[in-house]
């Protein structure tokens, strides 16, 4: 039986490595949603649309098309963004435009639309409670702030990024506050979501541990 599963948590909780590995091990495809909030930021910022102005808006979602393929790449109206998408200006500018209704609208109806069938792992914001609410395994993942800028700080070492781990704290405190009270869909755990708090846990042992919720469900 394929089932939908629905992961949500804050930035930097390990969302997608998690979902990516999942899918290995099941077969199923990953969609990263937060990737979609980050194409709608960077086709915003390309378009100079204010996101204030909701007449702008509009326009700049008419022409928002976003493919994300097998292989983990990120198409934005035909071009590669996957690596741009990843900046901290983008992180940051992402956060803003999620907090537009109407931009919020047309990322949840694009992504109901990729999931109608099963054998997906979603991850994001409000998966489980407003995108996919009757997804059959609901995970929130969290870890602390500190371990979370460990985490970026280390990986951005691997990748020769050079980082202040201060910085990246309270980047990612700043992003935590405006995902979890903005208006519209706030970042929240779903009442029947499985809390994991990853901070003194290894990538591995999560998805174990994911892997046997799942298995209570298939
Ligand atoms: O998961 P991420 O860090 O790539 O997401 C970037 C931003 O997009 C995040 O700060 C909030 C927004 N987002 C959202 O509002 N809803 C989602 N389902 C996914 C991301």
């Amino acid at each position: 039986m394929r089932i939908n599963i629905a992961i949500d948590g804050p930035s930097a909780s390990g969302k997608s490595t998690v979902s990516r590995e999942i899918c290995k091990r099941l077969n199923y495809i990953h969609l990263d949603t937060g990737a979609m909030y980050r194409c709608a930021a960077l086709h915003a910022k390309n378009t100079h649309t204010n996101i204030n102005d909701e007449k702008q808006l509009l326009n700049m979602l008419e022409t928002l098309e976003i493919d994300l393929t097998e292989d983990e790449k990120v198409i934005l109206n035909g071009e590669d963004v996957t690596d741009e998408i990843r900046t901290d200006e983008i992180s940051m500018a992402s956060s803003d435009i999620s907090t537009k209704k109407v931009v919020r609208e047309k990322l949840v109806e694009m992504q109901q639309k990729m999931a109608e069938n099963k054998g997906f792992v979603m991850d994001g914001r409000d998966i489980g409670t407003v995108v996919l609410p009757d997804a059959e395994v609901k995970i929130y993942l969290t870890a602390s702030a500190s371990a979370r800028a460990m985490r970026r700080f280390l990986e951005n070492q691997k990748r020769g990024i050079e980082s202040n781990l201060i910085t990246l704290k309270n980047e990612i405190v700043d992003r935590d506050y405006q995902d979890m009270h903005r208006k519209h869909s706030p970042l929240k755990q779903a009442e029947d979501a499985v809390l994991i708090d990853s901070s003194d846990m290894t990538i591995t042992e999560v998805v174990d541990e994911v892997m046997r919720i799942i298995s209570e469900k298939i």
